[in-house]
């Protein structure tokens, strides 16, 4: 009975993903509304306490690199236009005896500029999407795939001009990345993932050791809300303990990104109430009837009832960017369409359609075993998560207090996670202003706004931008990641 309730409660999320499945194929909603719906479920079995790090990795997970890198560089990818820069794709093992694999792909920067620039870790959320898929194919990589599904043109605004990115498709069963395991898919969760992601890190950087002191970042969207504080934090941790740098971690970089549960879903509904998506008698149920603090395990009817309401409104637009328009026809062109700067709707099956393809995955050094299934932008085989803090803030103060800059953007035109959230969860932490609200600035166009928080935080929105705001920002997003790499504040504007 109860879990029922709650099925309706949040059936309205369910409604509009399905919706993205058939229409988009956009299954990063999906995702994000599966683990609300377990966590918020008055039976859930989703451990929400602090996130703590665990006390011993063993020595045993770091295997040793020799010949691999040479083996994972990429000659070409098929359909791919002619670059300066270096590629490489391949497996790392982080767990021997299971054997469990990450798969990565790595842009290096210019030959000119790579060894001068740091190494940028860019992860996805979900939990379960693949940082390949959308990070890398869609949003801040070099290529992005044409709507004939099997050749790429360049991004002009790719992250790789700021640094040498690495895209990781964690945890095990996301995309290319795998555990001959297979109980391993149904025990993911935010702390073995951190853990894998750590083992990855180790592993990767004595395959490239010349990347073992650069300065590190660790970037990333939605669900790596968690994902990356939680990774900085394991860093810190093992240096700590180590009383050395293992890794030089500087700062992260997370955009609509989960944060703190409570503050994530009243912004979410304010969002909706103030962007005229649903009424403000609506919204007023929401607020009087709906109890979104972390330990709620029920809801009333009249706060399931307005949830109907609001569930209603929601079908027809992309609640990932407000103001564009659904993918309509899922369909392959015999010629590349020819693509404006901001992202086609259908790109997400472009790109499924590529990663699909054997020759594609002979060139990436992917799906060397032969796996059983399809690889998918989001994961089919993560059904199940054991591990989800209500809260991730206390991990932001602790890297601040470490002297870690962390920046927060927004794409201001989201829905899910959107602006009003993080403004709220950044305002629960009740920082002093260092730098007033302020219009900034690049390249001499507006990018957005912005303030900076005494303790080095600075929280940017990017105007006009989605969830997947380099996607439909790309510009913006390229001077937000050049600023935030080089610790230089953004510019404001002069008039
Ligand atoms: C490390 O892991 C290996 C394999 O799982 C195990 O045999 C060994 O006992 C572990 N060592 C420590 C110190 O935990
Ligand atoms: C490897 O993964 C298994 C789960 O499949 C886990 O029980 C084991 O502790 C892991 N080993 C190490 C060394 O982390
Ligand atoms: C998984 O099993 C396949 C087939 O036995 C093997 O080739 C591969 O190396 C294994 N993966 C890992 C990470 O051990
Ligand atoms: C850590 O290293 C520093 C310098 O190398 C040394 O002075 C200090 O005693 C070490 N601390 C611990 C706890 O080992
Ligand atoms: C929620 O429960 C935790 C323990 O599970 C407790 O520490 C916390 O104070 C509770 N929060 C609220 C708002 O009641
Ligand atoms: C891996 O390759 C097999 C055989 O070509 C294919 O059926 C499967 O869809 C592929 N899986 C992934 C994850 O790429
Ligand atoms: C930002 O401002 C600095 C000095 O105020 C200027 O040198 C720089 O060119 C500006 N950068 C951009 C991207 O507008």
């Amino acid at each position: 009975m109860e879990k029922t309730t709650i099925w309706v409660l949040l059936s309205f999320l369910l409604f509009s993903s399905f919706l993205f499945q058939i229409h988009a194929g956009n299954k990063q909603t999906h995702a994000l509304n599966n683990l609300y719906r377990a966590k918020w479920s008055p039976n859930s079995a989703i451990d929400t306490g602090h996130f703590e790090p665990p006390q011993h990795i063993n020595d045993s997970s770091i295997l040793s690199q020799e010949g691999l890198k040479t083996n994972d560089k990429i000659d070409r990818l098929p359909g791919q236009p002619y670059v300066r820069f270096d590629q490489y794709g391949g497996y790392v093992t982080v767990n021997e005896t299971a054997g469990r694999a990450f798969y990565y792909y790595f842009v290096e920067a210019d030959p000119t500029s790579k060894k001068s620039l740091p190494l940028l870790l860019w992860l996805n959320g979900g939990p379960g999407c693949s940082s390949l898929a959308y990070g890398a194919m869609q949003e801040l990589g070099p290529f992005r795939v044409n709507s004939d599904g099997k050749t790429l043109y360049r991004n002009d605004f790719s992250w790789n001009h700021a640094a040498n990115v690495l895209f990781v498709e964690s945890p095990a069963g996301v995309g290319f990345s795998y555990s001959n395991t297979s109980s391993d898919y149904l025990n993911c969760g935010d702390a073995s993932t951190a853990i894998d992601n750590y083992v990855f890190l180790l592993n990767w950087l004595k395959r490239f050791p010349e990347y073992e002191d650069r300065e590190f970042y660790i970037s990333g969207e939605s669900y790596a809300g968690h994902y990356v504080p939680q990774l900085a934090n394991l860093i810190l941790y093992y240096n700590k303990m180590a009383n050395r740098t293992i890794i030089n971690l500087k700062g992260i970089l997370i955009g609509n990104a989960v944060i703190n549960d409570e503050t994530d879903s009243k912004g979410m509904y304010d969002y909706f109430g103030s962007h005229a998506i649903v009424s403000d008698e609506i919204l007023d149920r929401i607020r009087k009837y709906c109890d979104f603090s972390p330990n709620t395990t029920k809801q009333s009817d009249k706060c399931i009832e307005a949830n109907g309401d609001v569930s209603s409104n929601l079908g027809l637009i992309d609640i990932y960017n407000i103001y564009v328009p659904l993918c309509s026809k899922r369909i392959l062109t015999p010629k590349p369409k020819p693509m404006s700067k901001a992202i086609d709707p259908c790109s997400n099956h472009y790109t499924y359609v590529y990663m699909n393809r054997q020759d594609v995955q002979e060139a990436l050094h992917a799906n060397v075993t032969k796996l059983d299934h399809d690889w998918e932008p989001c994961s089919d085989l993560i059904t199940k998560w054991n591990d989800s803090p209500a809260t991730v803030i206390p991990l932001l103060r602790e890297l601040m207090k470490n002297n870690l800059r962390v920046w927060i953007f927004s794409g201001d035109t989201d829905a899910r996670v959107p602006v009003t959230s993080t403004k709220y969860s950044i305002n629960s932490m009740s920082l002093p202003i260092k730098t007033p609200w302020h219009t900034w600035v690049y390249q001499g166009k507006l990018g957005g706004f912005a303030q900076v928080y005494e303790g080095d935080l600075t929280f940017a929105t990017v105007l006009g931008a989605g969830h997947q705001v380099p996607s439909y920002k790309p510009k913006s997003a390229l001077g937000l990641v050049t600023h935030f790499l080089s610790g230089k504040p953004l510019n404001a504007s002069r008039y």
